[in-house]
């Protein structure tokens, strides 16, 4: 390392000046009376983005260098004024005319009749001063016009929370808080909130100034005789000498938006819910509704020779009687001793066929007809429910009377085995079709008990919103899986064993139902037993009233 000299002894060394001079960071210039640059520092090639030294020299200092030529004068006449101007700030550009900022320290020189013959001085670079000075400046812009508060608190002892002292607050905070900026300063967290302790706060910002590490805290609800009352949102991170900064707000009006948006989520699915229900009816209204075609017609074909199937059957039970009654007569002539030969080979024919089993075989064979045709005819009338009659007009009715009726009828099923529960609400009367409403009672509560294995109850609930009814029927019954519920609904679709269901018994109530202006819906589960709601209008639409 080279020994460096006493100033006296530099003063005299040139060659140090020399390499001052080229090395030096800041621009040392001198320009003559006319503004001429006369002598200028290598440095100025890198400050003022030239090529090469040469460039300056001879040219007019204000038009080079400033970046407001007649800033020039202002600078000169405040130099005339104190003969030397020190870190006087100027607005300097580059050789492609980009701004920045700089500062100088100059002089008059003189020769040696004391005639001022130029200026002297030095050009430093600010830029980068400038810049931070000016993010300080709008840091602190920001926090006085954030919306946040902002506190911060210096931890006096490393080691005790208590020691927490509010050094700096925003306007914000006072706004947020109701508490005066001036009131807060100066005090401990203790003394300014109190209440903060037992939930740990003051705890947890210590801790941020130990770790160094930033927290944040959801809803701290705070509030006292000073502190507006409010849940806070709250963001502890660290700052240099032991200090903590703290921005807070205030989301009790965010809270109170999200529960809305919550409950704004849950009706919007309710609706989804039920837009799914009601496309779920409609689809199944169609496939009814062509079904309804489709009976009708089948229905109307069969009618026919069903009627002379039904008709012909009792006049040929009566003929066959008939018959029979002339057989007996000719039985009485047995005695009589001419004939005897005759009916004594009649007679044995008729032990060979086993008369009395052919009499009772063709008396069961007529039975069989005739209960199959009332079975085709119950199954017809049936599909009938399908379509919709011109005949079938709506009257005012009480829905109670057709429910208790129903269970009359089914007593013999439930007796000793299922307890009815009947939870009937005060209900007005509604415009129906009574019938067909019985009707529809008669397959939910048939269904039910069919459903109930051994001892079981029945739930029979009524109510009414004033424009709807609503009827529940509940079972403890076997349940259905989610593949059975889908297909209730369907014509012919059952589980019943062959001869005990037609399955035609939820696709007519649905009809019904629906001829109403009515929904059905049906809840299940295996073993969880099952429960129907229907709702039917109390009044129906003008057009479907007759
Ligand atoms: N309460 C219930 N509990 C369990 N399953 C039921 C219940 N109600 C209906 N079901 C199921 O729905 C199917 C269809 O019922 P639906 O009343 O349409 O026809 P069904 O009862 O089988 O025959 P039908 O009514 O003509 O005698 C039934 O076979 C059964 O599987
Ligand atoms: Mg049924």
């Amino acid at each position: 390392m080279k020994k460096i000299k006493p100033f006296e002894a530099i003063k005299k060394d040139r060659k140090v000046y020399r390499n001052i001079f080229e090395n030096m960071v800041e621009v040392l210039y001198r320009a003559d009376n006319e503004g001429r640059i006369t002598l200028i520092s290598p440095s100025a090639v890198t400050m003022f983005g030239f090529s090469k030294l040469e460039d300056f020299i001879g040219r007019n200092i204000a038009e080079t260098f400033y970046y407001k030529p007649e800033d020039r004068t202002v600078f000169l006449k405040k130099l005339d004024q104190e003969n030397k101007v020190v870190n006087y700030p100027l607005l300097l550009k580059k050789k492609d005319g980009t701004m920045f900022h700089g500062k100088t320290t100059s002089y008059f020189i003189y020769d040696e009749e004391c005639n001022h013959v130029g200026v002297e001085g030095i050009i430093m670079d600010t830029s980068e001063q400038f810049l931070a000075e000016q993010a300080l400046q709008q840091a602190g812009d920001i926090v006085n016009n954030t919306q946040l508060g902002i506190y911060i608190y210096k931890l006096e002892s490393l080691d005790d929370d208590r020691t927490l002292t509010m050094i700096a607050a925003n306007p914000a905070s006072e706004k947020l808080t109701g508490v005066p900026v001036t009131e807060v300063i100066g005090k401990t967290l203790d003394e300014n909130f109190p209440g903060l302790r037992e939930k740990g706060i003051p705890q947890k910002y210590a801790e941020v100034v130990r770790t160094q590490n930033p927290i944040e805290i959801e809803n701290i609800y705070y509030g006292d005789n000073r502190v507006v009352e409010a849940a806070y949102s709250v963001k502890a991170f660290p700052l240099p000498n032991m200090q903590v900064g703290v921005s807070f707000e205030n989301i009790m009006g965010r809270k109170k938006m999200e529960n809305e948006l919550i409950s704004k989520n849950r009706e919007l699915e309710k609706t989804l819910e039920k837009i799914n229900e009601i496309n779920t009816q409609l689809i199944l209204s169609e496939k009814m509704a062509s079904l309804g075609e489709i009976t009708a017609g089948v229905a109307h074909e069969i009618k026919n020779p069903l009627n002379f199937i039904t008709g012909n059957i009792e006049p040929l039970k009566r003929d066959v009687a008939d018959i029979f009654e002339i057989l007996e007569k000719y039985e009485g002539l047995v005695t009589d001793l001419q004939l005897k030969k005759v009916l004594e080979g009649i007679e044995n024919i008729k032990s060979e066929m086993d008369f009395d089993l052919l009499f009772n075989e063709i008396q069961k064979l007529m039975e069989g007809i005739s209960d199959g045709a009332n079975r085709m005819r119950e199954i017809v009338k049936s599909l009938g429910s399908f379509t919709r009659k011109g005949d079938d007009s709506f009257v005012t009715h009480n829905i109670h009377q057709g429910i208790e009726s129903t269970l009359i009828l089914l007593g013999n099923k439930t007796k000793d085995r299922i307890t009815i529960h009947k939870e009937f609400g005060q209900i007005s009367d509604i415009e129906c079709q009574p019938e067909k409403l019985n009707q529809v009672f008669m397959n939910l509560l048939s269904n039910a008990i069919q459903a109930i294995e051994g001892k079981g109850d029945i739930y029979i609930k009524t109510g009414s919103d004033g424009e709807n009814l609503s009827i529940t029927i509940r079972d403890t019954g076997l349940g259905m899986s989610k593949d059975v519920q889908k297909r209730i609904f369907e014509p012919f679709f059952t589980t019943k064993e062959l001869g005990k269901g037609t399955g035609l018994g939820l696709s007519i109530s649905f009809t019904i139902i629906e001829q109403h202006g009515g929904t059905i819906i049906v809840k299940s589960g295996p073993s969880k037993g099952t429960e129907f709601t229907i709702t039917l209008p109390i009044r129906q639409a003008d057009d479907q009233r007759k």
